[in-house]
C-alpha cells in the first residue's frame, strides 16, 4: 500500500536504498564474493560478445549495463531497442549470449526477440523483477531483480535494480574470465555506498522539488545532457520528466547539441546537466557554457569533485562506473515534482500502461 504516500512513485523511489541493500545480501555473500548460478555464468563465459535488450526504461539501464560489462569483463556488449530487433533481427557474432531487462517480464516487443533468439538456439537470460513472467519462463535462465513490487507507471527502482545486478553478474563473470579489474572491484562496498548515497539523496528532496517548481513546472521543454556514463542516465532522465509530467524532454550526448538542437535554446530553456565522468568534465562544462550563453536556465547534478557552486545538485561519493545508481535518483525526483505540482496523477500517465504487451 502507499501508506502515507500521495504517490507510489515517490514511494519507489525512497525504497531504492533498501532495494540496493536487499539486492546486496541477496547476491554477495559476506566476502562480497558474487552468488551467482554457476550454470549462468558457464553459459555466457562462453560468449564472445553480449546482446542486451529491452524497452524504455529498462533500455536505458542496458545501456548502463554495456559500459559495466565492457569495463569489467571485457566482453563487447551491444545493446538494442527490443522493437526494432525482433523483425530485424541484428548481425550475430559466433558465440552470442542474451540478455533481456524487464521490469514486468511480459513486455511484447521483448518476447518477439526472445522467441528468435529461441529458434537459433542462442542461450538467453531474463533479468526481470517477476517470477515466473513471460520472459523468465522463455529465456533459458532467469535472474531476479526482488526490486519488490513497482506500482508507478513510471519505472524507478526497477532500473537502479537492473543497472545494480547487471553489475553482480559482470563482477561475477569477470572474475571468471580473469579479468583484474573485476577481481578488485569491491562491489559489496560500492552497493552499500550506493545504498547510503540514495538515501543521502531522497533525504534532501526539497532542493528537488524547488528547482523543479523553478525551472520545470511552467516550461513547455527541458534537456538533459551528459557524456559517457551520464549520456546514458541522460536518456532515462529525460524520459523519466517527459512521462510524467508532459514536457517535451530530449537527453543529449552533450556535445551533440551544438550539431542541431542547440538552435532550440532560448531565453529560460532548462538544461540539466550531469556530470561524473573526469575524463570529460572540463569539455561538458565547456558544453554547459555554450547553452548558459544562449540564455539556457542550467540545473546541475555532478559528482564530489565537479561542484562549483551552490545550487548544484552534488551527488555523494561513488565508483563511476555505478554512478547511474545515484545520478538517476535527482532525475526521478524532478520527474516526480514537476509531475505533482502541475497536479498530474503521477502514477498514471495518460496514454500509458505498466506492462505493454502490444508490439
Ligand atoms: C518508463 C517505463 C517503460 C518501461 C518499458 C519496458 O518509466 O516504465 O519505458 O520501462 O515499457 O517495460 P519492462 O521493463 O516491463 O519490459
Amino acid at each position: 500500500s502507499k501508506g502515507a504516500y500521495e504517490f507510489y512513485m515517490l514511494k519507489e523511489i525512497d525504497e531504492q536504498p533498501g532495494v540496493m541493500r536487499h539486492l546486496s545480501q541477496n547476491y554477495l555473500d559476506n566476502d562480497g564474493q558474487p552468488k551467482v548460478d554457476s550454470k549462468i555464468i558457464d553459459a555466457i563465459s562462453k560468449a564472445d560478445r553480449l546482446y542486451i535488450f529491452a524497452a524504455g526504461t529498462s533500455y536505458h539501464a542496458g545501456l548502463v549495463g554495456k559500459i559495466i560489462f565492457e569495463h569489467y569483463t571485457g566482453i563487447p556488449t551491444e545493446v538494442g531497442l527490443a522493437s526494432e530487433a525482433g523483425y530485424h533481427f541484428p548481425m550475430m557474432s559466433k558465440h552470442p549470449f542474451f540478455i533481456f531487462l524487464t521490469q514486468s517480464g511480459e513486455t511484447a516487443d521483448s518476447r518477439v526477440v526472445l522467441k528468435e533468439t529461441n529458434k537459433r538456439g542462442i542461450p538467453s537470460l531474463t533479468m526481470t523483477n517477476v517470477a515466473g513472467s513471460t520472459l523468465s519462463r522463455e529465456a533459458t535462465y532467469t535472474m531476479l531483480l526482488g526490486a519488490g513490487p513497482e506500482i508507478a507507471v513510471a519505472s524507478t527502482k526497477a532500473y537502479t535494480a537492473q543497472v545494480a545486478l547487471q553489475a553482480v553478474l559482470a563482477k561475477a563473470l569477470g572474475e571468471r574470465l580473469g579479468n583484474k579489474e573485476a577481481k578488485n572491484w569491491d562491489l559489496r562496498k560500492d552497493l552499500a555506498m550506493a545504498a547510503e548515497g540514495i538515501q543521502q539523496l531522497v533525504d534532501g528532496k526539497e532542493k528537488l522539488k524547488k528547482l523543479a517548481d523553478k525551472y520545470l513546472v511552467k516550461s513547455r521543454n527541458a534537456f538533459y545532457i551528459g557524456r559517457g556514463m551520464d549520456y546514458a542516465v541522460a536518456l532515462e532522465a529525460a524520459l523519466k520528466l517527459k512521462e510524467v509530467s508532459y514536457i517535451q524532454t530530449e537527453g543529449f550526448a552533450a556535445a551533440e547539441l551544438k550539431h542541431g538542437t542547440i538552435s532550440l535554446i532560448e531565453k529560460g530553456t532548462p538544461v540539466v546537466a550531469l556530470i561524473n565522468d573526469p575524463v570529460t568534465a572540463d569539455l561538458t562544462r565547456g558544453n554547459i557554457q555554450e547553452v548558459v550563453s544562449r540564455g539556457a536556465s542550467v540545473i546541475k547534478i555532478v559528482g564530489k569533485d565537479f561542484a562549483e557552486d551552490g545550487d548544484d545538485i552534488v551527488l555523494p561519493e561513488i565508483n563511476y562506473y555505478m554512478s547511474a545508481l545515484l545520478t538517476v535518483v535527482p532525475a526521478q525526483l524532478l520527474a516526480y515534482y514537476a509531475s505533482k505540482d502541475k497536479g498530474l496523477d503521477v502514477d498514471k500517465p495518460r496514454n500509458l500502461a505498466k506492462s505493454v504487451t502490444v508490439e
